[in-house]
This record gives structure tokens, sequence and C-alpha cells, in this order.
């Protein structure tokens, strides 16, 4: 099946005591395998909350997601932990990497949540492969507050692809980095994406977000203008 994630009608509404925040409203979207997805919008206008929603990290007040055809919209927390394991890769804005680990086993440590699936030979073969593909095979042994923060963007890269997700959910990937190491970032996502990795990135960054071959506006909670259709096949 082409059909990756679908959100049908999704709304978000946070309440806490003295304010209700309408995050999400009536959001419809579809993502294919194979694309490249932005979601752009001002700060404030429900991009991390979506992403968060999508990665099964926080769940809608109404409305249906799915993904690969199986409804998720009320997984109980144990299996949307195992969808999500199984099934999304994250990038954030603050690498997210641990300062006590080398680069191998941070970027090894998904893998090793799934002891039963891959014996240590595995784990090695992948790891590596996962640095070679960002460009990092020659710091494996380095820590992260050793690295530039684009090296350690690509670290966590690295780790996001090690488990073959079928999808790359990417939020503001360049907001720590300076424009240079900003570029490059972006430049490998889209390396990734032209080489079968399914993304969807958040950023507030229109020149960012044009480098997406589907884009997605967002205001108030809102998409703006329909996602830009793509032919198929
Ligand atoms: N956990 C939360 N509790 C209450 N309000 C929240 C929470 N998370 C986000 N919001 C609110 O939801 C809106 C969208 O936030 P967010 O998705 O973080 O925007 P963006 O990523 O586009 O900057 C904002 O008004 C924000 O204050
Ligand atoms: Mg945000």
């Amino acid at each position: 099946m082409n059909e990756l994630l679908k959100i049908k009608n999704l709304a978000k509404i946070f309440e806490t005591e003295e304010l209700e925040t309408h995050a999400l409203k009536a959001i419809d979207l579809v993502i294919n395998k194979g694309d490249y997805v932005s979601i752009s919008g001002p700060s404030g206008c429900g991009k991390s909350t979506l992403l968060s929603i999508m990665g099964l990290l926080d769940f809608a007040t109404s409305g249906d997601y799915f993904i690969e055809g199986a409804n998720v919209t009320e997984l109980s927390l144990d299996d949307a932990a195992e969808v999500r394991n199984a099934k999304i890769g994250f990038i954030f804005q603050s690498f997210n990497l641990i300062d006590e680990l080398s680069v191998f086993d941070n970027v090894a440590l998904p893998l090793r949540y799934h002891a039963e699936k891959f014996n240590n030979d595995a784990i090695i073969k992948r790891v590596t492969e996962c640095l070679e593909q960002v460009g990092l095979s020659h710091r494996i042994s380095h820590k992260p507050n050793q690295l530039s923060g684009g090296q350690q963007q690509r670290v966590a890269i690295a780790r996001a692809l090690v488990a073959n997700p079928a999808i790359l959910l990417v939020d503001e990937p360049t907001g720590n980095l300076d424009s240079k190491a900003g570029d490059q970032v972006m430049d490998l996502l889209e390396t990734l994406n032209k080489s079968g990795t399914t993304i969807c990135m958040v950023t507030h960054d229109p020149r960012y977000a044009d480098m997406a071959k589907t884009k997605v506006r967002l205001l108030d909670g809102t998409i703006l203008k329909a996602p830009t259709e793509k032919m198929t096949g």
C-alpha cells in the first residue's frame, strides 16, 4: 500500500484550569510512502503538536489517525510505544544524544531495545551502515560533546534511521545550527529521501520548507491550503 499515514478531521485541545487552547482544528493529511512533506508556519501554530500526534507521543482530542491502514487513534500507551518503536524515527532540534555514550552506542540504542532481533554482529553492521550514510564513520568512538552541532545532528539522524522506520518525523532540525551546518543537514535529509526514506519535517524556515516535495502550511492550528498534489507511480 502506498498510503503510509492518514489523518482525518483531527483536532487537539489543550485544557488547563484557566485556558483552553485549540492547537489543531480539522486537520486532514495523507503522507504516502517515499514522500517528503514539510509542515511550516509561525511559532505556536501547532506544528510540534501535530508531529507529536503523528509520532504517537501524544493523542488527538478528536478525529482519526491511521498508520499503514491500521487505526492508531486510541491505542493504549503500551501499544502506542510498540508502534512508535517499530515505525517512527524522530529527529529533534536539540539532538537528544546521551553525553556519556559514544557515537556508536548512541546510534545502537534503538537496536538494543530489540535484543531478540539483533545480535551483536547485526548491531555492528547496521550501526556502521547508518554512520556511513550520514558521513560520520570516522567519529564512531567520539562522545557527543567532542562533535560540532551539525555532526551531533547527523548522529541523531543515524540513530533515527537505525531500526529502519517507516517514516522520519523531524522537528526544526536546524534550529540549533549555524546556516552552513543547517544546509548540510537539509542536504542529508534530501539525499535520504531520494534513496527512499519517507520524511515529514516541521520548520518555520520557508527556505527549508521549500526543499520538500509536498508543502503544508499551518496557521492557528489549521492547514492553510491543500498540500500540493503529487503524481503517483
Ligand atoms: N502541553 C501543552 N499544554 C498546553 N498548551 C500547549 C501544550 N503544547 C502546546 N500548547 C499550545 O498549543 C499551541 C501550538 O503549540 P506548538 O504545537 O508547540 O506550536 P509550534 O510547534 O508550531 O510552535 C500553542 O498555543 C501552545 O502554547
Ligand atoms: Mg514547535
